[in-house]
């Protein structure tokens, strides 16, 4: 992973790649054109290094040469108006071969065609190293096409984000999503899991995702997710795990700029940390560590008698009830536990203390990530 201004990027494609797809443009170009003497028109800045290694391996003699997009302000002040310059040679009867770093939405290449208009060249074509046939939007003919990728800012190879990163010789691709701490917060019932996500999401800017909240929003709203979760509640049968992560994807896309996940109440089985895994993996991140709030039963049975007393909550008020709610959550984190632990992710913090003094356990473990 690369770092250029504020924005991560992840390898993507790699010189050796890039190499083979140059050398394939180029046989591609040479055996079109036989032995007429073309003229490479590289487009800066992007295309310097492509046009560099494209004439290098060209195999027959060739001109080269390069314009240069400008930027001029337009009549409204919003308006960006953007020229091609630099074109002095006489192009009349030539065969001019456009090298281009990278095809987006075509709006360059708009430029080219118009400039050439009025140049009386034999033929005019256009090769590009990348193309973003999603980004796409004109008409003109791509004749000779590198690499196809996805619609994804990517850097390298000529390619800059704000003139970052375009000495690197392989090229990246930004990450989905920046650069963030993500947490599974666990804790047998009555640990202080509530409080201390609370604390957590305030001071390290963290989105609290709460599993069971997530539920009663989907379900209360009727989306199309929620409805589908409830039709399998209505029937007494378990949501799959499936649906349950459409949901998080959901919670994790509204809040991609956000620094990172507090996971609260999920995963609860070695099938949903899987999950759970390949949808942070999807969104170029991951799970940073499972930490539990580990509290002695006979401490967790006081308090939540005592809550039972103000919440009115009836599973808080019987101490057999009590006692099997915390059989079933370590029968049930153990599984999810293991799964950290192989992964040297599981942190076990003591919930004894002040509000204050847990909190500052979580935060040394946290800043230490
Ligand atoms: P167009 O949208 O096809 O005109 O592309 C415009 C210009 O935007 C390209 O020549 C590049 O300079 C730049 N550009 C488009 N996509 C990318 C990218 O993914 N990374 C870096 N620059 C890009
Ligand atoms: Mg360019």
């Amino acid at each position: 992973m690369i770092k250029l201004h504020d924005k991560y990027f992840k390898p993507f494609i790699s010189a050796a790649e890039i190499e083979e797809a140059v050398d394939k443009m180029v046989m591609e170009i040479a055996s079109d054109l036989g032995d007429e003497v073309p003229v490479f028109v590289g487009i800066l800045n992007g295309s310097f290094m492509l046009t560099s290694d494209f004439v290098k391996k060209y195999p027959k003699p060739c001109e080269v040469t390069f314009i240069k997009l400008a930027s001029y302000e337009g009549l409204k002040s919003s308006e960006d108006i953007q020229r091609l310059i630099g074109l002095t040679q006489d192009l009349t009867g030539r065969t001019v071969i456009i090298l281009e770093d990278i095809i987006d939405t075509g709006k360059t290449l708009a430029e080219v065609h118009r400039i050439f208009k009025n140049e009386a060249v034999k033929s005019l074509k256009i090769a590009t190293l990348f193309y973003k046939p999603e980004a796409y939007k004109k008409d003109f003919k791509l004749h000779y096409i590198g690499i196809e990728i996805p619609n994804k800012f990517i850097v390298g190879y000529g390619l800059d984000y704000d003139n970052l990163g375009r000495d690197l010789p392989e090229v990246y691709q930004i990450k989905e999503t920046q650069h963030m701490t993500n947490l599974v917060l666990f804790g047998p019932p009555g640990a202080g899991k509530g409080t201390q996500a609370n604390f957590l999401k305030e001071k390290y800017n963290l989105i609290h995702i709460s599993t069971g909240d997530v539920f009663r929003y989907n379900i209360k709203n009727e989306t199309a997710l929620g409805m589908l979760a409830k039709s399998y509640i209505d029937k007494g049968a378990l949501v799959p795990d499936q649906v349950t992560i459409d949901m998080l994807n959901a919670e994790v896309e509204k809040n991609a700029d956000a620094n990172g996940f507090l996971f609260d109440g999920f995963p609860r089985t070695t099938a949903q940390a899987e999950a759970l895994d390949k949808l942070m993996d999807s969104k170029d991140s991951q799970i940073n560590a499972m930490i539990a709030l580990e509290v002695e039963d006979e401490v967790l049975v006081k308090r939540l008698l005592e809550r039972g007393k103000t919440s009115g909550r009836a599973d808080d008020a019987d101490e057999g009830v009590i006692r099997n709610r915390l059989k079933v959550y370590y029968d049930e984190t153990a599984i999810v536990a293991d799964y950290y632990t192989n992964q040297d992710k599981f942190v076990a913090i003591d919930g004894v203390g002040t509000v204050e003094e847990v909190t500052e356990r979580l935060s040394t473990v946290i800043d230490k990530l």
